[in-house]
Parts: structure tokens; sequence; C-alpha cells
């Protein structure tokens, strides 16, 4: 029925203005809900986490860590999961929530990549507690890709297997994929099985799945290509399953900005990589604590938000984005080629 106006280049834009009108016809009525919806959240009914469990990945050090304090307060029972390495924290992290108020912790190392060590960490969460109420997929890694930069200078980062790279003398572009396969493996496959396993037994308590996406998701800033692909395939995926266990299970996506933490902050200057980095990425945007942040997505959790974006601006910039892509585009690369050209000069 429509296909003669979209077949035609006149009307066909005339549909799009015509909608791009009504859109701001109504977008004073828009801001009111939004405003409404952000007051009813004030008063919303916070979720009581005492006696409950919380199982978080990635808690030994960022968010992780500071979301597992934040639940710890709630008295919440907790388990926490970080890759095994010498100087983990994750024994610290779970001293310091048992002080704080969690009637028990329970520290697990495991790496999110490993199918098999997702299953065994949900085993033994239930084991130890008997349920599991609240899912918080955070654990992941970042790195910067350019076209520039010598690809192998991100393998100590992204944990990359080197043996198959060398075996099979693989060019710097194939070696690329390697390591854009890693991040999916820990960033999107790591959620993806520890949900797998986790869901009947949230299910069973009516729970939470929270899933640490990223603003990068969406608004792809430059030289994430790799990250932001991964946090794309999250907020896809979660957004994709929330229909199929929602209302029984409620699907938390978090779509965070740039919060001071490891990730931004170079944690892998040492090791070569992450220059980059703190030049370019962590004045790229305004910067947020990471405590205020872990605070805002426990509270928003707990009071039943179905998304939570921190700090709450770049919101705004997921609109400017959609609404106006060339704006999203002048903007980044505007911005970004300036504090670049600044931090060469420093
Ligand atoms: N900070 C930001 O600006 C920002 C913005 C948007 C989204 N996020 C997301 O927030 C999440 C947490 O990051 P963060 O900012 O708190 O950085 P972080 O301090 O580096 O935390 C990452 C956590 O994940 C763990 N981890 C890494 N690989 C793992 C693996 N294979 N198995 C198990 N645990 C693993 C790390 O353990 P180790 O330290 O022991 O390696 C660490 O505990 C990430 O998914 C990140 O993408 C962060």
């Amino acid at each position: 029925m429509y296909q003669a106006y979209f077949n035609n280049k006149f009307t066909n834009s005339l549909v799009y203005y015509v909608s791009l009108l009504l859109l701001l016809l109504i977008s004073p009525f828009l801001f009111i809900w939004e405003l409404i919806t952000t007051l009813r959240s004030c008063f919303h009914p916070i979720e009581n986490m005492s006696g409950k469990v919380v199982l978080i990945t990635g808690a030994s050090s960022g968010l992780g860590e500071l979301m597992a304090y934040e639940y710890a307060k709630r008295g919440a029972c907790l388990a926490i999961v970080a890759i095994k390495e010498p100087d983990s924290r994750l024994e610290k992290v779970a001293e310091r929530a048992r002080e704080l108020g969690s009637p028990d912790v329970l520290f697990i190392f495991a790496d999110v990549s490993k199918v098999d060590e997702c299953r065994m960490f949900v085993d033994d969460t239930i084991k130890r507690f008997g349920r599991l109420d609240h899912l918080v997929c955070n654990a992941g890694i970042a790195n910067l890709y350019s076209v520039n930069i010598d690809i192998t200078k991100f393998a100590p980062v992204m944990n990359i297997c080197h043996v198959p790279c060398k075996k099979h003398n693989h060019s710097k572009q194939l070696l690329s994929w390697v390591i854009y396969e890693h991040m999916q493996d820990i960033n999107f496959w790591g959620s993806l099985y520890t949900t797998h396993f986790a869901m009947p037994h949230v299910m069973r308590s009516s729970g939470k799945i929270v899933v640490n996406a990223s603003c990068a998701g969406i608004l792809n800033p430059p030289k994430g290509g790799f990250y932001n692909t991964s946090k794309a395939a999250l907020i896809s995926f979660y957004e994709s399953l929330r229909f199929e266990v929602s209302p029984r299970v409620t699907i938390v996506i978090l779509t965070l900005g740039f919060i001071e933490t490891n990730i931004i902050t170079a944690k892998y200057l040492g090791k070569g990589v992450g220059v980059a980095l703190r030049k370019d990425f962590n004045s790229l945007l305004p910067t947020m604590g990471a405590e205020p942040c872990a605070i805002a997505i426990v509270d928003g959790v707990c009071k039943g938000a179905t998304s939570i974006t921190e700090p709450r601006f770049v919101k705004v910039l997921f609109l400017v984005k959609f609404l106006f892509p060339e704006l999203h585009q002048f903007y980044l690369s505007k911005f970004y080629r300036s504090k670049s050209k600044k931090n060469k000069k420093g």
C-alpha cells in the first residue's frame, strides 16, 4: 500500500520530514513522560535484598567490586567471580563485603570466557546458597583499535593465545580477528554462558539479570572497534532475550558512559598498551566517579529499572545519534581530533 510513496523520491522525503515534524510535536509529551517516569522511580518500592543471593562476575575491581559493596550494605549474600591472577584482590573484596554487612560471601576464581568455568561457578553458588536472585554479568575488558597501531601490542591485554597465531603464521589482519574473537569470548560469550547456566535459578526466584554493556555499543566512539562491537552485541542479545523471559525475569541493561575505573585509567600502561586509552578516551567525554555510579546502578536495579544509563546526560547523546547522525559524527570526529592534537603536543 505504501510502496508507491516510498518508491517516489519526493514523497519518500516528504514522509520522512512529516514523521520528523510529528516527533517534534510529540516531544514535549515525551519529555513530560520521561519526567513522570523519573519522579515515579523515586517513590518506587525498593526490593529488599536482605538474605537474597547475588552473583557478580568481574568483581575484583572497578564497578563489579563496588556493586558487591552496595549489595553487601543491603544485606545480600554474594558470590563474586574474577579471573585468577597472582595479584587478584578478590579475596580482599570478599572480606570488605562481609564487613559491610553481607551475611555470607563466596569468592570463586574463574574465567568467564570458558564455558565449563561458568557452569562451575553457577553450580558452586547454588550449592552454597540454594538460590540465585540477581545475576550481574559485569566482567569485561577493553582495548582500543586503530589501523595505525601494531595490533600485536594488544596481546597482553587481551590474553590471546599466541600459539595458534604463531603456528598458523597469521598476518596482522588475521590476528586482529583473533583478538576480536577473544574480546567476544569475555565481553559477549562470558555474559551469555553465565546467563545460560543461571537462567533456571533466576527464573525460580523471579529474579533479575543485569548486563553491563556500554554506551560505546550505541555511540561507537573512535578506536573502540572491537569493544563497541562486543557491547552492541550484548545490547542486541539481551533486548531480544527480554521478550522471552519477562515478566518472570527482569533484564537490566547498563549503558554506562565513561566511569573512573581501571578500564579508562590505563591499567595496562606498563604492558605497552593503553597509552591511547588515557590520552584519548579519558578526556573525550566527562567521566563519572565509580562509586556514585555503582550506587546508582544497584539502586536502579532494586527499584525495578530495565535500563540504566549513567551519567544521565549520555541518554541525550543516544537521541542525538539516532535523530541527527551527522551531528553525532561531527561531534565525535571534531572533538576527538582536537583532543588527539592536544595530547600529541603535550
Ligand atoms: N569504566 C567504564 O568507563 C565503563 C563504561 C561502560 C561499561 N563498562 C563495563 O563495566 C564492566 C566492568 O569494568 P570496570 O570499568 O569496572 O573495569 P575493571 O576494573 O577493569 O573491571 C573488570 C573486571 O572484570 C574482570 N575480568 C576480566 N576478564 C575476566 C575474565 N575472563 N573472567 C572473569 N573476570 C574477568 C577483571 O578482573 P581482573 O582485574 O582480575 O582482570 C575485573 O574484575 C566491563 O564490562 C566494562 O566493559 C565500563
